[in-house]
């Protein structure tokens, strides 16, 4: 059985080496670029591709894994938002994703973001660095007396509920296919503008698909409160920027704690020191003192990572198998 796994980083690397150990009857063959057109002729010959990019899985990208003899592809993380659907399905694709890897990774990170917004951190930061020690006037806010708005109940949104439990914090919930458990609890409002109106935090836990994209917009974002934080660790491209950027030059947005944003890729995770910053928004939201910006780093822990790659081969197997992985991906 062989597998080729591309855009291998080398904090991958250890995972991946166990579980070559743990599989001696599968041959692994390390790509460390993307999968591309170009470079999906290194299939050729393999069982298998195991694959992570946030760059499209263009059409033209599967025809040539189709053309090299591949159909069956894991990817070593949730979101299934950069493929062609329409070219997977027509070209008898199996595609695995990891759909839970480590939801606290993400919980604890937007869990974080919150903490340092509401403790002003960002502003004790460039204050201390100046040895300006002074307390006044960045006076924090606990989060036991927010009302926090989570906006998709699915694996990482319930443990972010399950953490503010712990902080004695008022939860408001919305997901269009609610969680039993939550409903007993009388966690969820009716709709989205319900929970607009009630939460001092907004967080978003939702997939980027054709109905969620800007799904916080002028519109919305003038039925919240004023003040509101917002926090994104989804898909850049549930918030309009322009509106957010729009919200916090009046006031009406108070901070806002982004581990994505609409065109991170090619942006996030790559050195800019000393080149010219490609984004004249992100850069925007970068200098601002009540934003909290981190480059889609929400997943990035040992945990995660060691589980992204070991699913993700596993499943890769079970699919060259022919056995049917519950992580299959639906084609609508
Ligand atoms: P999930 O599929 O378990 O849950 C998503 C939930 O959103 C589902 O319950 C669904 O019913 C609900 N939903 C969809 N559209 C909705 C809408 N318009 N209104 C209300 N609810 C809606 O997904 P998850 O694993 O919890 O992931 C959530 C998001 O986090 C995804 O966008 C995913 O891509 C992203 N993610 C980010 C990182 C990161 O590092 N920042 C890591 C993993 C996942
Ligand atoms: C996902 O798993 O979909 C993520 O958003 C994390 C990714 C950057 C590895």
């Amino acid at each position: 059985m062989k597998i080729v796994s591309y855009s291998i980083r080398d904090d991958e690397m250890p995972a991946l080496k166990n579980w070559e150990q743990a599989h001696p009857e599968v041959e692994v063959q390390i790509e460390h670029e993307l999968l591309t057109p170009e470079s999906a002729q290194k299939a050729q010959g393999a069982d298998g591709v195991v694959v992570y990019q946030q760059k499209p899985y263009t059409r033209e990208t599967l025809q040539a894994l189709h053309d090299a003899g591949i159909n069956k592809m894991s990817l070593r993380n949730v979101g299934v938002d950069n493929i062609d659907m329409e070219a997977a399905k027509e070209l008898d694709f199996q595609i695995t994703n990891v759909p839970v890897y480590s939801p606290n990774a993400i919980a604890e990170h937007v869990i974080w973001t919150m903490g340092r917004l509401l403790r002003r951190e960002p502003e004790y930061t460039a204050k201390i660095a100046k040895r300006d020690l002074r307390w006044a006037p960045e006076i924090g806010q606990e989060m036991r007396m927010q009302t926090v708005g989570v906006i998709g109940t699915g694996h990482i949104g319930r443990v972010i509920i399950d953490i503010l439990k712990g902080f004695g914090a008022k939860v408001v919930c919305y997901d269009i296919y609610p969680n039993a458990q939550l409903q007993k609890e009388g966690l969820y409002v009716d709709s989205l503008d319900e929970l607009y109106a009630k939460a001092d935090i907004i967080t978003l836990h939702v997939p980027s698909v054709k109905e969620n994209i800007h799904m916080i917009n002028d519109d919305s974002i003038s039925k919240m409160k004023d003040g509101v934080i917002i926090v994104n660790a989804a898909r850049g491209d549930l918030i309009d920027t322009d509106a957010l950027i729009r919200g916090l030059d009046s006031g009406k947005v108070g901070a806002a704690g982004l581990d994505v944003y609409e065109n991170e890729v090619g942006v996030f995770n790559e050195n800019w020191e000393g080149k010219q910053f490609p984004d004249k928004r992100l850069e925007n939201l970068l200098e601002r003192k009540n934003v909290i910006v981190t480059p889609h780093t929400a997943f990035y822990t040992q945990t995660a990572v060691k589980n992204m790659v070991e699913i993700a081969h596993n499943s890769n197997v079970q699919l060259i198998k022919g056995e049917k992985p519950d992580n299959l991906v639906k084609f609508n």
